[in-house]
């Protein structure tokens, strides 16, 4: 039976994976450790709250000597540091949150677990998680060949700068003080609870609220999907199967450029606004509600700066561990639509806060 602190367990990945962990091991204990920024919704662990199936702590990463005092309170085996500033257009607005969560947080946690954890001789059972991204490798051109563990890291926004520093700091802390660390670098994750200012669920609620879908320049940038349940199997597998040290790559191996994934999440929107006659009501301001393609909505706006062009990641070291994404693109994205139009409450709650403000703020400057 493991104990663990799953550190942003109130944000996308994190609640997804509370909910994968605490069905596939129940009789785990679960202690989430999240601040509850904008980015963190209770609501998307609730459920697991309300049947205590896990415990939720409000709490900021930063605060070593709490986190430690909570490790050593609930006996934690093992750390799965999700906690991050993740939106890279905010961090090019605001770096220096993420300095703040990425770097100095990952610090303040590998500082509490080496204090709650004690020596090196005593850690056989212990794991620190660090949940990274592949962002750290950069950008790719259309001929080089896909990111493995051990391409150069070259980061080239605040958010993936602040990623591979903490990398950084997690493999100096195994190596220097023997903290049993391992690391993975994942890529774009798609699926419920994810905050609508990423890409796929800002399309679905654009579209459902009539609104326009912004193609950053030509659209033609390319990242590699993978299901969010996915990342969930690939982080219990390093967990169970891998030696303390290594570093994964995880990807889903489906590489696409952004304007094909927009016009796929618009044919599935289309399509079940014709199956379903009840979402004209739900959803009046839609392009389909008023016979129109959600296709017209697509608008392209000015870029990203510094915007990467390609990411690819070579998944094998991982497949040799025994991990295969199961979930295809296909099938994966019709699930996340069906998953936001059966959960229009989730969405709603957030699209009428604080992201409406900042959301406004990003209109204005394009
Ligand atoms: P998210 O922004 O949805 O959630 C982040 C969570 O961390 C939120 O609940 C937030 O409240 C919490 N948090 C932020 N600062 C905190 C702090 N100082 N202390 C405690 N909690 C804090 O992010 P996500 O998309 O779920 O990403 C989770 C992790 O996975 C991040 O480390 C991210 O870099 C990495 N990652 C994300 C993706 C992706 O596609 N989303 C892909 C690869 C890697
Ligand atoms: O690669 C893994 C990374 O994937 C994670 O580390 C990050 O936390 C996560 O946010 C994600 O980063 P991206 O920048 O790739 O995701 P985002 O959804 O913001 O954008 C995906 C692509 O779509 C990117 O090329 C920018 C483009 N885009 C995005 C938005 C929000 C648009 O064209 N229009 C948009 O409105």
């Amino acid at each position: 039976m493991k104990r663990l602190l799953v550190t942003g367990g109130a944000g996308f990945i994190g609640a997804n994976f509370c909910h994968y962990w605490s069905a596939t091991y129940p009789a785990d204990r679960v202690v989430v450790l999240d601040a509850l920024t904008y980015a963190g919704n209770l609501a998307s662990i609730g459920e697991l709250v309300q049947q205590q199936r896990l415990r939720f702590v409000h709490g900021d990463i930063c605060e070593r000597d709490r986190v430690a005092g909570l490790m050593r309170e609930e006996s934690i085996d093992t750390v799965v540091n999700f906690a991050a500033e993740s939106h890279v257009d905010r961090s090019i607005e605001d770096p220096q949150s993420f300095l703040r969560t990425n770097v100095m947080g990952t610090h303040a946690l590998l500082e509490a677990a080496r204090s709650a954890w004690g020596p090196a001789a005593d850690r056989g059972m212990r794991r620190f998680h660090h949940v990274s991204t592949d962002e750290v490798y950069g950008s790719l051109s259309p001929a080089d060949p896909a990111f493995t563990e051990s391409t150069p890291y070259a980061p080239n926004s605040p958010y993936s700068a602040s990623k591979a520093a903490a990398d950084h700091i997690v493999r100096a802390y195994a190596h220097t003080y023997g903290v049993p660390c391992t690391i993975s670098n994942c890529s774009n994750n798609y699926g419920p609870y994810q905050f609508p200012e990423k890409l796929l669920p800002l399309c679905i609620v654009n579209l459902l609220e009539g609104r326009p879908l912004p193609i950053y320049g030509d659209g033609l940038q390319i990242r590699d999907w993978l299901h969010v349940g996915d990342h969930c199997r690939a982080i219990d597998l390093i967990l169970r199967a891998s030696p303390v040290g290594e570093t994964w790559n995880v990807g889903g191996g489906s590489t696409e450029p952004n304007i094909r994934i927009v016009e796929a999440v618009c044919d599935l929107v289309d399509a079940a606004f014709r199956r379903r006659p009840d979402l004209r009501q739900r959803f009046p301001g839609s392009a389909p509600a008023q016979n129109r393609s959600s296709r017209s909505l697509m608008q392209h706006v000015r870029d990203r700066p510094g915007h990467d062009r390609r990411y690819a990641v070579d998944g094998s070291k991982i497949a040799r561990l025994g991990f295969v994404a199961q979930t295809s693109p296909a099938a994966g994205f019709a699930a996340t639509v069906h998953w936001y139009l059966e959960n229009e409450r989730w969405w709603r709650d957030i699209v009428s806060g604080a992201y409406r403000d900042w959301y406004a703020r990003q209109y204005a400057a394009s």
